[in-house]
């Protein structure tokens, strides 16, 4: 007979199976969630063969399946493949997402300019069922105090082998993105890839009292700024260039509060042609521990 986990459990309780193992278990039970506690990355820039982009994946997964509490959710703004959102990064990224899912900790991507939906949809298949839109890829992630809607700003090229940097919201999405602020009951917090330069749709959110402030990913630079009354976050890139780190979010009824880790990416690269960069160095410490509030 095949044992689920109340079973196991239980025979666990009654000491017919081994202590060891059993406690293992029991200390992954007893690690709390915080769901007030969402984790942003962005621009992850995996593909196989890659050196520093995998080393600092690895490390903000390993780093987050250690929290304790565990965060409520992990939001990753784009570009989450390389450059042409092949297969074979997708397949990598769910051996590097792995840790995650078996902590049981949720994650939800929205696309960059270097994914691609028909690729992430063939290996996240129970991902992409969760759109909220046919042919785009539109996520709500919901929390107590605020939910987070991730739009789909990707312009795919027919070539497979190019990508367009430019993003885009046209018009169905935009008819979606209003009907959904104006049906909303809660404070949301809108993102995409691009920045609202691209996606044209401060209108919509200047229109929607709900709408607390706009995240998206893109620059890899950690900046804020407003663009038509409505105030905007670009997030650090996870591993690949510019400010290189993650985003802790934290949520309570009348704030959202994002405050930036940030890494030097020199010190995983350190070998024997190693050149400290004072620059590099300067804008770290300059940056490090940054924090952007939203009213909600
Ligand atoms: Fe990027």
């Amino acid at each position: 007979m095949m044992m689920n986990r109340r079973n196991f459990l239980a025979a666990m309780l009654a000491g017919s199976v081994a202590a060891p193992f059993a406690s293992r278990i029991l200390a992954e039970e007893a690690v709390p969630v915080d769901p007030n506690h969402l984790v942003l990355l962005s621009d992850t820039h995996c593909a196989p063969g890659l050196k520093h982009q995998l080393d600092f994946m690895r490390k903000s997964i390993s780093e987050i399946v250690a929290m304790n509490p565990r965060p409520g959710h992990v939001l990753i703004y784009g570009d989450f493949a390389f450059l042409y959102g092949k297969l074979e990064d997708y397949k990598l990224l769910k051996e590097l997402v792995a840790p995650l899912d078996a902590a049981g900790i949720p994650w939800t991507t929205c696309m960059g300019n270097h994914d691609r939906r028909e690729n992430f949809t063939e290996v996240f298949p129970e991902h992409a069922e969760k759109s909220l839109m046919k042919d785009r890829l539109v996520f709500r992630v919901e929390t107590e105090n605020v939910d987070f809607l991730m739009l789909d700003s990707l312009i795919e090229p027919p070539e497979t082998t190019r990508w367009i940097t430019p993003g885009e919201i046209l018009d169905d999405q935009r008819d979606f993105l209003n009907e959904t602020l104006k049906a909303s009951t809660k404070p949301v917090i809108v993102g995409a890839h691009h920045d609202l330069n691209e996606t044209k749709i401060a209108d919509i959110l200047k229109a929607n009292d709900c709408v607390a402030g706009y995240i998206n990913g893109h620059h890899h630079y950690w900046t804020t700024y407003e663009k038509d009354g409505v105030n905007a976050l670009i997030l650090p890139s996870n591993g690949h260039w510019g400010d290189i780190g993650i985003v802790n979010a934290t949520l309570s009824p009348k704030e959202a509060s994002f405050k930036l880790f940030m890494r030097d990416y020199l010190l995983l690269n350190k070998g024997p042609d190693f050149e400290p960069n004072p620059e590099r160095f300067k804008r770290v410490e300059a940056k490090q521990g940054a924090v952007w509030r939203l009213d909600l």
